[in-house]
């Protein structure tokens, strides 16, 4: 028996896999456990729950891997800023600053609380360790290329790798600073969200616009040879903003922090949209452009993708329309944290094992992080379990209830899928508002995203089979059909898509409370947003759950198979 560690961490939220004898057992984010939303320091308290939860010791554990070569990232990006001083003094003062608590010192903070030797402490390069976070999820073991996109992982922005029976060629790269991911990340800042969390409102705003600006974005970014006209961005020399004043000349003043402005129909939320969707319009063109080349090179038609730009579903979705593409596979957890999980299966394949397919998407810790969950409390009230509990939970969510469910292991990626959820009614739009604006205080643009049960997905979707594995966890987004929209609008976006999530038989009890939900309502679909309030992390146990609740005026918990009243 052998166990391999993967961790993610030191800048985004850290994230440590735990793979047994090849099996993806278990993933966590330190950010369950300390509460600190996006931790990112050493996962010293995830590392030490998976100790204790499996009884490992440390003679059995092969490999500790760490999710990128630190080494490689730090020169690449420092010597890069070198090239622009004195401008970049204050990123390159930054990055040495923060040189403690970088993956440099990864072997020195693992040996802190593993007595392991160092020949177990192993380091896999950045891109690879996304190819490898899709190998536990990929339903069959079919010849693909794997595309990675990201802001930048070691050197590079965009790799390609041929991915057959386990054996992985590399095929080509794009190098950092050009990097689609960070133009990305560079307008989320403009628009006055945060880098590496705000992208997914551009994608929503996005949606809005009807692209009067898509040309000029082109010709200001792109070079005659294709290349990104970097004079425009600063991200390679600069903490402070990531655009420059060219940029600010031709598409004006950079917006707020306080998105909170940004009401839907002002002339700002309009100006908005269109910096968004000719953004979107030239990644959405710029990756297609990747995926038409590899397919004329390779003839390849089955493809993977990861890296943090594989979680704008948009960009997917997009892709799977290209008449070549037979299908495009996107992880649960296709960014940075997910990459834990790819360097999870890089040390079990140097322990020789085969890496179990199709796992499920949940992994994370129970309610109670242990197994058994004995719910006491004073601030519950205890209403019915089993059946009851189901039935009554449908009923009130068909009198317009919103509620929390924590029901078995969390999920491996950022989207909530059932088990860490808030669901409602989708045909009750004062309940949909409710949920989406006053308990989780989302920006009035974004929607909210349906759960649909298996069965019925062809009824109320048009779901292409390219992205279906996918859907399992909303990594893309489908078009509702006539019947959708005539009863249930609230789950679509301004431009008529939902990221809707299938929900199979075997994900009890989500799939049993949908059931009992269509039972009494003839609609097979819930509202689903993840448990969390405001910027905390998402629950994790059942006393995250009930703090949550008292703080969101969430009046009733599903915690497994129990229903209970919120005191
Ligand atoms: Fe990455």
């Amino acid at each position: 028996m052998g166990y391999s560690i993967g961790v993610s961490a030191y800048f985004h939220e850290s994230s440590v896999s735990l793979f047994q004898d090849g099996e993806l057992i278990e993933f966590s984010r330190e950010e369950y456990f300390s509460r600190i939303k996006g931790d990112n320091n050493f996962p010293r308290l995830t590392i030490r729950y998976l100790i204790e939860k499996y009884d490992i010791l440390e003679k059995e554990i092969d490999y500790v891997a760490f999710y990128e070569k630190p080494l490689l990232s730090f020169l690449n990006v420092t010597l890069y800023a070198l090239q622009h001083f004195p401008d970049s003094r204050k990123l390159i003062y930054n990055n040495l600053m923060k040189i403690r608590q970088s993956g440099l010192f990864f072997s020195s903070d693992v040996k802190k609380y593993l007595k392991i030797s160092n020949n177990k402490i192993i380091y896999c390069p950045h891109h690879l360790s996304h190819v490898l976070s899709t190998f536990p999820f990929l339903p069959d073991q079919e010849p693909h290329v794997s595309v990675v996109i990201d802001g930048v992982g070691d050197t590079s922005s965009t790799s390609i790798y041929k991915v057959d029976k386990g054996n992985i060629k590399f095929l080509d790269s794009v190098e950092y600073p050009f990097s689609l991911g960070l133009i990305y990340s560079s307008v989320t800042d403009y628009l006055g969200f945060n880098i590496n969390d705000g992208e997914y409102k551009v994608m929503a705003l996005a949606s809005y616009g009807t692209g009067v600006l898509n040309k000029k974005f082109q010709s200001l970014v792109s070079k005659k040879d294709s290349t990104i006209n970097l004079k425009n961005f600063s991200y390679y020399k600069s903490i402070e903003k990531s655009y420059t004043d060219d940029f600010i000349k031709v598409f004006g003043k950079p917006f707020d922090k306080l998105t909170s402005c940004l009401t839907v129909g002002s002339s700002e939320f309009i100006r908005a949209t269109e910096i968004a969707h000719s953004t979107q319009e030239y990644l959405e063109e710029n990756v297609v452009n990747i995926f038409d080349k590899i397919h004329e090179t390779t003839g390849c038609s089955n493809f993977s993708l990861s890296g943090g730009v594989a979680l704008n579903s948009k960009l997917v979705t997009k892709i799977a329309q290209k008449e070549y593409i037979d299908a495009i596979f996107v992880p649960p957890n296709p960014g940075d944290s997910g990459a834990a999980i790819g360097a999870g299966v890089f040390g079990s394949l140097k322990s020789g094992f085969k890496i179990q397919n199709n796992s499920s998407p949940y992994q994370g810790p129970t309610p109670d992080r242990k197994g058994q969950v004995d719910v006491k409390s004073e601030f519950l009230t205890f209403i019915f379990e089993g059946e009851d509990a189901y039935s009554k939970t449908a009923k009130l969510i068909d009198q317009g209830e919103i509620l929390g469910l924590i029901n078995g292991r969390m999920e491996v990626g950022p989207r909530a899928l059932g088990h860490r959820s808030l669901v409602c009614d989708p045909r009750n739009k004062i309940a949909v508002d409710k949920l989406s604006q006053k308990i989780k205080n989302r920006e009035t643009f974004r929607p909210l995203a349906p759960a649909c049960l298996e069965t019925f997905t062809d009824d109320w979707f048009i779901v292409s089979d390219k992205i279906r594995q996918s859907l399992h966890w909303m990594g893309a987004l489908v078009q509702p059909t006539k019947k959708c929209l005539n009863e249930i609008p609230s789950v679509c976006h301004v431009d008529q898509t939902a990221r809707m999530q299938i929900v199979r038989e075997n994900n009890e009890p989500f799939h049993h409370l949908l059931t009992q939900f269509f039972r009494l309502s003839g609609i097979p679909i819930l509202i689903n947003t993840s448990f969390n309030c405001g910027g905390d992390p998402i629950v994790c146990d059942v006393q995250d759950a009930i703090t949550s609740s008292i703080r969101m005026n969430i009046n009733y918990l599903l915690v497994e198979s129990k229903l209970f009243k919120v005191k």
